[in-house]
């Protein structure tokens, strides 16, 4: 019997997941926050002790920064309504552009509406038919859909390893364009991109080297210049990019580098030329929260207490943290239905955490990803070990596969992409 063309709304109609977590009460995505406060929320009227944020800095509600937003836009207006190139250029975003480009020590920068367009934007922009994207595996979702988009094909190397890139260089063709895109520190795992190995390998192959730099602004380097900066390796590297999501506390991206390189992609990325502009609010926020994070040393120095003392806590009580080196701290469960319920009676006892499962970790092992803030005190801190702690004893975790054979991680990660054949096996 004909059934007729196929029928593309069918997947929706058997979406099952997020029903069945409801009905078995733990699931843990698009909570609602009624007071966002930095260090804690309100939910459903009661206070949590926020561990799942990127605001690591405590500046997405700093009044300055709430006033800055609101002064741009009494001054320009609630949006821009057209694209940067056209209609949507307003001096904010140019002075944000040079504030940028100087504090990083790069010729010039340009905004993108999200995190997301300025790696997919660049990297589509950037490459042609024949040319090589180099892409650590545990690189974030937007630089792996940047490459499916890209003309240039990804070639993933193994997590930070210097001698699987060398491996992957070696094999192209001299015709082949090349670049080595990481993160700057991974979201994920929490750890620091090796770019003292790695970089020479991407020079002795000729390749650009582009760092992400999302998690590592406000975090690493002087004045939180991010990874680059860290390891003082500004020469070599040759596209930066960032994003305001995290310790500037509020949304957009960009892309540093030299004036040539933005100039290109200020007439040719599809993801800044097609959609509109940042909105004032967001640019004058920005500008207001790079300030106070040059200003208040305090901020980056806190962070780092904080984050000391939550590895050594979680570490005390037996929880795997993998190999992180800063304040995203992977919390490692093992099966999805356990990070889901772990999540869920840390959100009853009074802990905002998140659960990431595959494809953002490898199969089988399921987070719950924490991340802490210059503004978490002493006794939230600690209140969150304790909880952990009784968790960990009440839900068994400890008594995972994960946890007694902690050598066995293997590297099955995949980029669940929908055109795989992109992607050369590895
Ligand atoms: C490493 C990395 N790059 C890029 C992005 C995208 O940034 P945005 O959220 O600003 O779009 C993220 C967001 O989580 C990220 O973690």
């Amino acid at each position: 019997m004909a059934t007729g063309p196929k029928n593309l709304y069918q997947k929706c109609r058997e979406y099952r997941d997020s029903a069945d977590a409801r009905a078995q009460g733990f699931y843990p995505y698009f909570r609602s926050i009624e007071e966002p406060h930095g260090n804690y929320v309100v939910c459903d009227g009661e206070q949590k002790i926020m561990i799942g944020s990127n605001n690591y800095l405590g500046l997405a509600q700093d009044p300055r920064v709430v006033e800055a937003a609101c002064e741009a836009t009494r001054r320009y207006g609630a949006g821009c309504t057209g694209s940067r190139l056209l209609n949507g250029t307003i001096k904010l975003h140019v002075e944000l552009e040079e504030a940028l480009a100087d504090f990083l020590g790069r010729e010039a920068s340009i905004l993108f509406s999200t995190g997301f367009f300025a790696n997919q934007g660049a990297l589509i922009a950037l490459t042609e038919d024949g040319d090589a994207i180099l892409c650590d595996r545990e690189n974030h979702a937007s630089i792996i859909d940047g490459c499916q988009f890209a003309p240039g094909k990804l070639i993933p190397f193994r997590h930070n390893s210097a001698a699987s890139l060398e491996n992957r260089l070696k094999r192209l063709p001299d015709e082949a364009g090349r670049m080595v895109i990481l993160d700057g520190v991974f979201s994920m795992s929490g750890d620091i991109a090796d770019l003292p190995s790695i970089i020479p390998v991407a020079k002795r192959h000729s390749a650009m080297v582009y760092v992400d730099e999302a998690h590592s602004l406000g975090v690493l380097g002087r004045q939180g210049r991010g990874t680059v900066d860290h390891f003082g390796l500004h020469d070599d590297v040759d596209i930066v990019m960032g994003t305001f999501s995290k310790s500037l506390g509020s949304m957009g991206g960009f892309i540093a580098g030299n004036a040539e390189l933005v100039e290109y992609l200020k007439h040719k990325s599809r993801c800044l030329i097609f959609t509109a502009a940042l909105a004032p609010a967001i640019v004058g926020g920005v500008m207001k929260a790079l300030e106070i994070m040059q200003e208040e040393a305090w901020r980056i120095d806190q962070l780092w207490r904080n984050t000391r003392k939550m590895h050594e806590g979680f570490k005390r009580i037996g929880f795997q943290i993998g190999e992180t080196q800063t304040p995203i701290v992977p919390i490692l469960i093992g099966s999805e239905a356990k990070a889901f319920v772990f999540t869920q009676r840390l959100f009853e006892e009074g802990v905002f955490a998140t659960p990431a499962i595959y494809p953002a970790v490898r199969y089988g092992e399921a987070i719950v990803r924490t991340s802490f803030m210059a503004t978490h005190t002493d006794n939230d801190l600690d209140r969150v070990l304790e909880i952990f702690e009784k968790l960990a004893r009440e839900l068994g975790t400890f008594d995972d596969p994960a946890y007694l054979n902690p050598g066995r991680r293997k590297n099955t990660f995949d980029f669940s992409l929908s055109n795989p054949v992109a992607v050369e096996a590895v």
